[in-house]
């Protein structure tokens, strides 16, 4: 008979239980039981970013945290960056508007990432940009667009009319 390790979670804002054995990882952990899929795995070892979730609001790789290491924590998921209203929330939109994913698998890092990021830099240039995303990796290489994303997101969020964000403005990658 497997261990289990009773985990207590607020997953999304609402409080999740969780059996789970103990090296059990955050990233599957949300995927395959609480079937949160929109975080997504890529190389899993703490590389590429795609499986970034907030954790009590800080981005962390989900691939390399231990579920039963979280007991008591806030997680948020690319799930939960969506508006009040069940919409899209301002990254997302973002994202959207700015055509800043190809095939989507980096994306829903990138959110996290970009969410974070924004709670405490309401204006950031480009190349504030680059470096808040640094640390996630698109393969499909769109970064251009992903930094006027993120510009864009910080208008959204601020409520202030598009201007600073233009994915043709020619800026060099
Ligand atoms: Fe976690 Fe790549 S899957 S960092
Ligand atoms: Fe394809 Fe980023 S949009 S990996």
């Amino acid at each position: 008979m497997r261990e289990t390790v009773r985990v207590s979670l607020t997953v999304n804002g609402s409080p999740r239980d969780l059996d789970v054995e103990p090296r059990r990882l955050l990233s599957d952990a949300l995927r395959h039981d609480l079937r949160l899929t929109g975080t997504h795995v890529g190389c899993e070892h703490g590389v590429c970013g795609a499986c970034t979730v907030l954790v009590d609001g800080t981005p962390m790789r989900s691939c390399l945290l231990f579920a039963v290491s979280l007991d008591g924590a806030s997680v948020t998921t690319v799930e939960g960056c969506r508006a009040p209203d069940g919409g899209l929330g301002p990254v997302q939109q973002a994202f959207h508007e700015c055509h800043a994913l190809q095939c989507g698998f980096c994306t829903p890092g990138f959110v996290t990432t970009v969410t974070a990021y924004l709670a405490e830099h309401a204006d950031p240039s480009a190349a504030d940009a680059r470096e808040a995303i640094a640390g996630n990796l698109c393969r499909c290489t769109g970064y251009q667009n992903i930094v006027a994303a993120v510009q864009r997101a910080a208008e959204l969020s601020q409520g202030r009319p598009s201007g600073a964000a233009d994915p043709a403005s020619g800026a060099s990658q």
